[in-house]
C-alpha cells in the first residue's frame, strides 16, 4: 500500500456495537473507485498519472476479473487511451489492426471499409482480457492500491462533504474517507443503488433473444471480422488472434448450452455465415461456451452528490457494436478530466457537466448498437413488410457509401466533444 493514499488508524472508530475482538480501520484517500473492471482500472490509471490518490475497492479475485471472455475491439480512443498511459507495448504486438468489417445478407458478404470512409480510422482486435491485464500489470509498479476480494461494499453520505465507502475483509470492517466516489462496478454493482429513486430514472430495452458464444483455437475464418445477417438468425465471425477465434450465433433465451455441442454450432454457424465465409472456417473443439442475454439501458443522471457512475454501472450495450469497453473508456475520460480539473483550479464546474456530456455520447453509442442490433437480427414479431424494410435497409448499405459512411464513422467510435 503507498503511505501517501493509506492514513492507516487501527481500530479507532468508536462503535460501541462492536466485539471487543471486531477489528476496524479508517483509511483516507481522494477519490474512491468502486469496481476493478475496465472503467475504474482506466480511471485510477488516468488519475493516479495526474498524481490524484485513489484506491481501487473490488468484491472478485484478479483472476476472475481477468478471466471474465468480453469483446475485444478497440476503438481509436481507447487505444489513444493505452498509449497515452504507456500501456501500449503488448498491444502493439500482438494486437490486430482492422481496416473493415465484412456484412453478409443470406450468404452474400460485403465490405465496409473504414479506412477509406472514414479518411483513415481503424479499430483494433485486442480482447478485453489482455486489456485487463496490461492493467492489473502496471497497477503494482505504479502504485495504484486496489483491495481484492471485498464484502459488503457500500457507499455512504454521498450527498454530504464527507463521503465514505465501507467494506468487509478477513474479519476486518474498513472505512474509506475520500472526496468523491466513482461507482464502476458494473450492472450488478452497488453504487447505482445508492441513488434515491426518486432521482434515478431508467430507460431500457431488452431483446427477446441471446447470444450463444464460442472460443476455438482455430485460425479465424476471415482477416476481418464478418457480421452475418441470416433468415436463421445473427452470426458473427471474430477472433482474438491468428490462432483464436470467437463465433456467435443468434439463440432463444431459454436455449441450453448441453444442446449445442460443437458439431451443432459449426454447422449452424457457417450455414448462417453462408457458403463464402463456411469454406474459410476451421471447425475445432471450443473451451469456452456461453449464453449471453442482450439488453440496452441508460440511467440518467449519472451524478448524484459525490457519487459518479461510470461505464455498465450507468449503461449497458447490447454487443452488436462491440462498443461497451469503449463507453466505459470515454466515461472515465470525461471524470478523469473533471476530477483533474477539480483538483487544479478547485473549480466543480466540470464536474457539474460530467453527466450531461458522458450521456450525449452514451446515447448515441446506444443508438448506434439498437440500430446495428436490429438490422441484423431476426425478430420473432417481425411481419413481411418489417423483413423487407430489414432488407431494403441492407441493400442500401451494400450500395451507398454514404450509408456506409455512418455505420464505419459510429463503429470506428465517435470523437469526444
Ligand atoms: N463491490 C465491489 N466491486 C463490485 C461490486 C461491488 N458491490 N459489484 C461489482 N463489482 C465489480 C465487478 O466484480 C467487476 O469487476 O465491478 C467490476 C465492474 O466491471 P464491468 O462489469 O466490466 O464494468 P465496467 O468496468 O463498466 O466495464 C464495462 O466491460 O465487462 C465489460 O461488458 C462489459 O464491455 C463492458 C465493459
Ligand atoms: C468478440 O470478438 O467477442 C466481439 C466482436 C465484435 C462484436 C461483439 C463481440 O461486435
Amino acid at each position: 500500500m503507498a503511505p501517501s493514499t493509506w492514513c492507516f488508524i487501527f481500530g479507532l472508530i468508536p462503535n460501541a456495537a462492536k466485539a471487543a475482538d471486531e477489528k476496524e480501520e479508517v483509511l483516507r484517500t481522494q477519490v474512491a473507485i468502486i469496481g476493478a473492471g475496465p472503467a475504474g482500472m482506466f480511471l485510477a490509471h488516468l488519475l493516479r498519472a495526474e498524481g490524484i490518490e485513489a484506491v481501487v475497492i473490488e468484491r472478485q479475485t484478479r483472476d476472475y476479473v481477468e478471466g471474465r471472455v468480453r469483446a475485444g475491439v478497440l476503438e481509436q480512443i481507447t487505444v489513444s487511451m493505452m498509449e497515452a498511459l504507456g500501456l501500449s507495448a503488448r498491444m502493439r504486438r500482438e494486437g490486430l489492426v482492422h481496416n473493415g468489417i465484412n456484412i453478409a445478407v443470406e450468404g452474400e458478404p460485403f465490405r465496409i471499409d473504414f479506412a477509406a470512409l472514414t479518411g483513415g480510422s481503424t479499430v483494433m482486435v485486442y480482447g478485453q482480457q489482455e486489456v485487463m491485464r496490461d492493467l492489473f500489470d502496471a497497477a503494482g509498479p505504479r502504485g495504484i492500491d486496489i483491495v481484492w476480494q471485498a464484502e459488503k461494499v457500500t457507499p455512504h453520505d454521498i450527498t454530504g462533504d464527507r463521503p465514505f465507502v465501507t467494506w468487509q475483509k478477513d474479519g476486518v470492517e474498513t472505512r474509506l474517507d475520500c472526496d468523491f466516489i466513482a461507482g464502476c462496478d458494473g450492472y450488478h454493482g452497488v453504487s447505482r443503488g445508492a441513488m434515491p429513486s426518486s432521482v434515478l430514472k431508467t430507460f431500457e430495452r431488452v431483446y427477446p433473444f441471446g447470444w450463444l458464444g464460442l472460443l476455438a483455437d482455430v485460425p479465424p475464418a476471415d482477416e476481418e471480422l464478418v457480421y452475418a445477417k441470416h433468415s436463421r438468425g445473427f452470426a458473427l465471425a471474430s477472433m482474438r488472434s491468428p490462432t483464436r477465434s470467437r463465433y456467435y450465433i443468434q439463440c432463444s433465451l431459454d436455449e441450453k448450452l448441453e444442446d449445442w455441442p460443437d458439431d451443432r454450432f459449426w454447422d449452424e454457424a457457417c450455414l448462417r455465415l453462408g457458403p463464402t465465409v463456411a469454406a474459410k472456417v476451421t471447425r475445432g473443439p471450443s473451451f469456452e461456451k456461453s449464453i449471453a442475454p442482450l439488453r440496452s439501458s441508460v440511467c440518467e443522471p449519472m451524478r448524484h452528490g459525490r457519487l459518479f457512475l461510470a461505464g455498465d454501472a450507468a449503461h449497458i450495450v447490447p454487443p452488436t457494436g462491440a462498443k461497451g469497453l469503449n463507453l466505459a473508456v470515454s466515461d472515465v475520460t470525461m471524470l478523469a478530466e473533471a476530477l483533474v480539473a477539480y483538483y487544479r483550479t478547485n473549480s466543480a464546474h466540470a464536474l457539474d457537466g460530467y453527466s450531461a456530456r458522458a450521456l450525449a455520447r452514451v446515447w448515441k453509442a446506444e443508438r448506434f448498437s439498437w440500430w446495428y442490433t436490429s438490422l441484423t437480427h431476426l425478430f420473432a414479431d417481425m411481419d413481411d413488410f418489417s423483413r423487407r424494410i430489414q432488407a431494403a435497409e441492407l441493400d442500401y448499405i451494400r450500395t451507398s457509401p454514404v450509408a456506409q459512411r455512418s455505420l464505419a464513422e459510429n463503429y470506428v467510435g465517435l470523437p469526444l466533444s
